[in-house]
This record gives structure tokens, sequence and C-alpha cells, in this order.
């Protein structure tokens, strides 16, 4: 099997400000001590190895007063050149939605904004012709049809229903056009099934890989990057021919976030890149 790794054009934004100021998920501890210098360098590798594998990264200015505007994957849904702004659920990070907005619209994008609470590419990754949802913590069902009228996409909704992974993107990675790996136990019963029937050879992950937020991953279909902590998933896809690359972002975790949720995928603007 051949594995090709496509070009991506990624937006993310640095840490500058980064805090852990109050706790809207399980992993949030304000009374604990984050070293924000340390987080800007774990936050530095991460763009690095993406520069390394080719990729081109844009960057959005941090705004002080927004500790959480790191994770740009909850920025927005970018797809086909259209980009779709948030509503964030907790008021905390809600003015990092018109930051985001601002920018794509400087950018060049058609752009489409949110009627419910959506959390951007935190709750919505395109896999296999599909635009897996996620619900029960961030992003609202109501959301799902819109996402539906505006990207043209069918909408598949998954429910999410362990509060440690609040978002989509904490409990499934999309590897390639076919694949997803994913923690079964994150995801309602009935989710389960659709994911099993949408993605038999899925590479199922475990607890200890999730708990560590392995599964916060980003692949170009070729190398997958994840949190280094996550042994056990990374075999398991050197197994399926991916290569891995481990990055140690434990800073950024405090906060409930990992490698994708600090990077937002841009699919084509204007400049069709
Ligand atoms: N502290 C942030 C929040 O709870 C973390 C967001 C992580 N982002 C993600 N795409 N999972 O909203």
């Amino acid at each position: 099997m051949t594995m090709d790794a496509t070009r991506q054009r990624f937006l993310m934004c640095r840490p500058t400000y980064f805090a852990v100021d109050y706790a809207i998920n399980p992993w949030m501890d304000p009374t604990a001590p984050v070293d924000a210098d340390l987080a800007v360098r774990q936050w530095e590798r991460l763009r690095q190895v993406y520069l390394d594998l080719g990729h081109t990264v844009e960057e959005i200015a941090p705004v002080p007063g927004l500790p959480d505007m790191v994770f740009a994957a909850n920025g927005g849904t970018v797809i086909d050149g259209k980009a779709m702004a948030v509503q964030f659920r907790d008021p905390q990070r809600a003015d990092e939605a018109p930051a985001y907005r601002a920018w794509f619209e400087a950018a060049g994008f058609e752009m489409y904004d949110p009627k419910h609470v959506n959390e951007g590419e935190g709750d919505v990754l395109l896999a296999g012709g599909h635009l897996l949802a996620g619900t029960g913590f961030r992003t609202a069902h109501a959301s799902h049809a819109q996402l539906q009228e505006v990207f043209g996409y069918p909408v598949i909704t998954m429910q999410l229903v362990d509060p440690r992974f609040y978002h989509l993107d904490t409990a499934l990675s999309v590897l390639d056009e076919r694949t997803v790996a994913y923690l079964p136990e994150a995801f309602s019963p009935g989710s389960q099934a659709v994911l099993r029937r949408l993605f038999p050879d899925a590479v199922h992950a475990t607890m200890a890989d999730a708990e560590v937020l392995g599964l916060n991953a980003v692949s170009d279909g070729r190398h997958v990057v994840l949190p280094e902590q996550a042994t056990g998933l990374a075999a398991k896809l050197r197994d399926r021919g991916y290569e891995t690359i481990g990055v140690d972002l434990s800073e950024l975790r405090r906060a409930g976030g990992g490698p994708k949720c600090c990077t937002l995928r841009l699919r084509q603007g204007k400049a069709n890149r």
C-alpha cells in the first residue's frame, strides 16, 4: 500500500497569552500553575514539525485576555473555500469568534455565520466524504443541519458521552480519506454502530491513549502528528503503514488541548492554495 501525503495549509495561534484561568472542561484546573513560556516552546516545535513536512502555516495574532485562543481548531470550519464562523458555548471564549471571523474574511474566504453553538473543527471533521459532527457537550445538534446546508456534505451526528472527550477531535482522528481512529466508549451506542458501518477498518484506540489526548492527532494521509505520550496508538498506526511523529504538548493539555486543537485546516481560499 502506498500512502500519499497531501500538502496542507494550516492556521495556528501562538499561545502568548496562554493560561488556565477558568474551567470549562474536566482537564482544566485554574489552581494549578501554568508555564506559558513552556507552552510557547512546545507550540513552536509543533509548528516546526508541520513546516518540516512541507505544510504551510498561517498565523493569527493572539489577543490578550483570550487564553484558549491557541486552540485554532475552534476558530471555524473551512472547506472548499467556505468558512463558517463559530459560536462558543462558554462566554469566556466568545470574543475569539469575531477575531477568527475577521481573519477568514481578510484571507478571502466566503463567510457563513453560525445560528447555533458551533465550535468549529473541534467538533466538525471531514472524513470519507462525510462531515462527522460532534454534539453532547459543545456544538449544538441544531447546528448540524446548518453545516450540511452550508457545505453540501452529508452530515453524520456523533453523540459524545464522556466529558473528558468533549470535542469530537479529542475522541476521533481522521487518518486519510478512508480511515479514522477513535475511542469507541467516547460515543453513544448508536454512534458506535454508525462508526463501525462507515469505517469497518478503523483503528480502535484505548483509554490509555485517549487520556493523553492521543486522538487529537493531525494526519496528512501519511504522517500522523500526535502526542508523544500516546505510544500504544502510535504503534498501531505504524502497523498500518503511517509514519508517526510524537510531539509534547503537555502544557497545553492542562487546558484540554493537543496538536489537533492547535491546528485549523484551511481547505482552499480564493488563492486556491
Ligand atoms: N480549553 C479549551 C476548551 O475547553 C480547549 C479546546 C480544545 N480544542 C479542541 N479542538 N478540542 O474549549
